[in-house]
């Protein structure tokens, strides 16, 4: 078992991420076997797809380690890297760029959100972002992914091109890559914005009150609870009583993935409950789940070279794994090398 997963550096840290994706990747560690390894990365270089500010990229990219050392990844037994020190990554890219087929990519959810009506105005990276995700994963022979929802069709993506790569270069008892799994959290797959159940919780939303920071302090966190978006009926005692009131329903699955159980379970609690009483119940559960992050957090961040050596020491394991992939990658496509 090969574990491997990313994040984007741009912005903080929210709660989406974490019990969506971060959550599961500490939990792959803390299970990992003899000889099974874990490699988790800051995703800089999907970073420079869309407009960005430099200082932002480098000061977020540290603190994004930060963040997930907070969380519980430890880099002595997990390698914890970020893609720019790497160069494997953007090197298997380009020659995946070649099995890789533009209509696959013109049928990416997430180009077409982000690239909306303007296709012609965006970056060239933004439209080959998912070949570099492929990139990702297929360099260390991954066998499982841990994602949200939204990066399924991405790794859909990496399994079509590891398929097509090994179909057309490869003999069948020897591919060159392995097919990924994405592994999605049952519960908190998709967590909402406070502010509009209909739109993801995301990094780029402008509203800083439609997120959870995982640095948020105590009064921030209740303060974003009160304040988000529900409607004025008491909560059912069945999931199934949610389904038009999709607000109401991200406050209950949040609420359910803090606590390992499931929506139903957690209604049979609070069945019948306003949200004058639900709110401050969840708030206090963040509150208690965030607090020892974001302590851990706010002491890693004082000690820039420590993070600049983790982030080093966890680039040079990775490039150990990737270059064998990488020669048997231009080999197959018989391209010469000294
Ligand atoms: P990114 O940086 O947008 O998000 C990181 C992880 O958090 C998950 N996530 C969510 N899960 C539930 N609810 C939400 N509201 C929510 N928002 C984000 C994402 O699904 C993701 O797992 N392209 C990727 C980064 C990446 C990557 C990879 C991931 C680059 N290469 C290779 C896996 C494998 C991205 O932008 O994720």
């Amino acid at each position: 078992m090969r574990v491997v997963s990313g994040i984007q550096p741009t912005g903080n840290l929210h709660l989406g991420n974490y019990l969506g994706a971060i959550r599961n990747w500490v939990r792959m560690q803390d299970e990992m076997g003899d000889g099974e390894q874990c490699l988790f990365f800051l995703a800089d270089l999907h970073a420079i797809s869309m407009p960005h500010q430099p200082a932002e990229l480098k000061r977020g990219t540290l603190e994004m380690a930060a963040a997930l050392v907070a969380c519980g990844i430890d880099p002595s037994r997990s390698i914890l890297f970020n893609q720019a020190q790497v160069p494997q990554h953007a090197e298997l890219q380009w020659l995946l760029g070649g099995t890789a087929r533009m209509g696959w990519l013109n049928r990416m959810t997430q180009w077409k959100d982000k690239a909306g009506k303007n296709r012609e105005g965006q970056s060239v990276a933004l439209f080959t972002y998912p070949v570099l995700q492929a990139a990702d994963v297929l360099l260390y022979q991954a066998t499982h992914v841990p994602v949200g929802e939204d990066q399924k069709q991405h790794l859909e993506l990496a399994r079509d091109i590891a398929q097509k790569f090994n179909n057309d270069f490869a003999s069948e008892d020897a591919p060159v890559f392995t097919l990924p799994d994405p592994i999605v959290p049952p519960q908190a797959a998709r967590i909402m914005s406070l502010r509009d159940g209909a739109k993801k919780m995301s990094k780029s939303d402008p509203s800083d009150m439609s997120r959870i920071n995982l640095a948020d302090g105590a009064d921030e966190v209740m303060k974003k609870v009160k304040k988000a978006k529900t409607d004025p009926e008491p909560l059912p005692s069945e999931e199934k009583g949610l389904e038009e009131r999709p607000e109401a329903l991200n406050l209950v699955t949040i609420y359910a993935a803090l606590t390992d159980r499931n929506v139903d379970d957690v209604l049979g609690e609070f069945g019948g409950e306003g949200f004058g009483k639900f709110k401050p119940a969840l708030g206090e559960l963040l509150v208690e789940t965030l607090r020892p992050i974001s302590e851990r957090f706010t002491g890693l961040l004082e000690d820039r070279e420590a993070l600049d050596a983790i982030l080093a020491r966890g680039a040079s394991q990775a490039r150990e794994i990737a270059v064998p992939t990488l020669e048997k990658t231009y080999e197959a496509l018989g391209l010469v090398r000294g």
